[in-house]
């Protein structure tokens, strides 16, 4: 039965006392994790690491928090498994542990950089040299321009004309290069575009300098220096070179992993949505999932890196088609007849319509809807399909893990038309009904000093960063 308020002050009202009751029902297994650093929890860690450091992959968590995981859990050697495998942290760093590892990528850009350090990983002394020679003598400088880049709506006119004219070149040049070789010099170019063009990455979307001529005369931003074409890739070219040859003196695993022989052959990498995917795969078969969905936040990856998928050659179509095949995280999503797909997921979509809290957060947003006090309107339809899809993919992986099996989920809260939406309590309640124990909810310091006291008294108000750590039974 649908609850409904008089006003937003009801509803808000009730939010929060039914906010209480399940904080209150978790009260003993949330702690505030003071191991848990915002540069663990975030790409930050990894800035300096050989190979991860290539590309910063914004959305990452860093390598340490996965072998934080793995060792302060105790994970048995077998495999990992990462259903929102990004640039692939989970993949690389369980590997370098000593497990085998899976994961699944919706999007391309996240695809390359995983397909593009396994390539990285096996290449031999001569395909190390020729990458040492691009870098010395920048053979593109030659080359005609020749290609005319692949642009679409949202990317056209990202670079100066100089800069699309040497993207142009090195991409002619790239072309005659053997395949591994190859692969690499292209991601390298991947890997600068956002530093050589008029754009920022700004999670809804890209956000244009006004230096590129776009709303003339309003637009004020300014992103601060836009490398040249010739010193961004000679410098990525550089620390490519040195990666390889181990010279990399800050660190170093990936000087590790080679001087071990890791290949990174024990990674299986399936390219597609997880919502089509998951269903397919055996059950019982991971030891440990450690993994980072989309936020509930709105941010669109399919902007944000379009750069990126336009240079990989993504049509304009395909681009629309990829964001609706994400987890609903934008207020573009429309809604998945995921019961259509799966006939197995029906207990998954019980717990989620049974969640009182949640139900009542997506009344309320309706509500505002209905009384025009919603900044955008796909905003309840978000959220639905937030947690809808999200509920399915937590019982999936129920089945997929080994009995005793642990998942670690990084996720943060949102806040919507002044509701907080605890989503690290009501997807613990979610992932409790699926039949996980819900070993901790494992909250980031703020920063502020939070006391586990301040946390009784206060951490209802606290958006928080979270880790849940939620266990199958043995
Ligand atoms: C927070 S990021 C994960 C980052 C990753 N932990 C890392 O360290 O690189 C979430 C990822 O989920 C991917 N994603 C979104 N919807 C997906 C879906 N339906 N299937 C598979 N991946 C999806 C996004 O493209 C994004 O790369």
């Amino acid at each position: 039965m649908k609850k409904h308020f008089k006003d937003t002050e009801e509803y808000i009202e009730n939010i929060c006392s039914l906010d209480e009751k399940l904080f209150t029902y978790f009260q003993s297994i949330i702690k505030i994790d003071n191991n848990l650093t915002r540069q663990l929890v975030s790409f930050q860690a990894n800035k300096k690491l050989s190979a991860y450091r290539w590309y910063k992959y914004k959305e990452a968590f860093s390598v340490s928090l996965v072998q934080h995981f793995l060792s302060k859990y105790n994970i048995p050697k077998g495999i990992i498994f990462d259903p929102f495998a990004g640039s692939g942290t989970t993949l690389f760093a369980s590997s370098e542990a000593g497990y085998d590892s899976e994961g699944i990528e919706l999007l391309p850009v996240g695809q390359q950089i995983i397909k593009n350090r396994i390539t990285a990983c096996n290449l031999n002394q001569n395909d190390v040299d020729r990458i040492k020679f691009w870098r010395d003598s920048l053979p593109w400088k030659k080359f005609k321009a020749a290609e005319k880049i692949n642009s679409i709506r949202i990317t056209s006119g990202a670079y100066s004309e100089n800069t699309e004219k040497s993207i142009s070149r090195f991409l002619s040049a790239v072309k005659q290069e053997k395949e591994n070789v190859s692969s690499i010099l292209f991601c390298c170019l991947l890997y600068i575009l956002e530093s050589i063009s008029y754009t920022r990455k700004d999670g809804q979307f890209l956000r244009w300098d006004y230096r590129s001529g776009r709303r003339k005369g309003q637009n004020t931003f300014d992103k601060g220096r836009i490398y040249t074409f010739d010193e961004a890739v000679i410098s990525k070219l550089d620390e490519i070179v040195n990666d390889l040859n181990g010279t990399n003196i800050q660190l170093d695993l990936f000087a590790n992993t080679r001087q071990q022989n890791v290949t990174y052959k024990n990674i299986k990498l399936y390219s597609d949505s997880c919502l089509n995917l998951l269903p397919k795969l055996q059950s019982l078969k991971y030891q440990a999932v450690i993994t980072s969905p989309p936020y509930c936040n709105r941010y669109d990856y399919t902007r944000t890196y379009a750069l990126e998928h336009a240079m990989l050659g993504i049509q304009e179509q395909e681009l629309t088609d990829l964001r609706q095949k994400m987890l609903s995280c934008t207020v573009e999503n429309r809604e998945k007849d995921l019961l259509n797909l799966n006939r197995d997921w029906a207990p998954a979509v019980r717990s989620y319509e049974k969640n009182e809290l949640l139900q009542l957060i997506i009344n309320y947003l309706e509500y505002k809807k209905t009384v025009g006090e919603l900044n955008n309107n796909g905003i309840p339809r978000m959220v639905r399909g937030y947690f809808y899809e999200m509920a399915c993919v937590i019982q999936d992986c129920f089945r997929l893990l080994k009995n005793g099996g642990i998942i670690f989920m990084v996720n943060d809260n949102v806040r919507y038309a002044g509701a907080s939406i605890s989503v690290d309590l009501i997807l613990s309640k979610i992932a409790e009904d699926a039949g996980f124990n819900i070993e901790n909810i494992l909250v980031l310091p703020n920063g502020k000093g939070n006391s586990s006291q301040q946390m009784g008294a206060h951490g209802r108000e606290i958006l928080r960063k979270c880790v849940y750590v939620w266990k199958k039974p043995n």
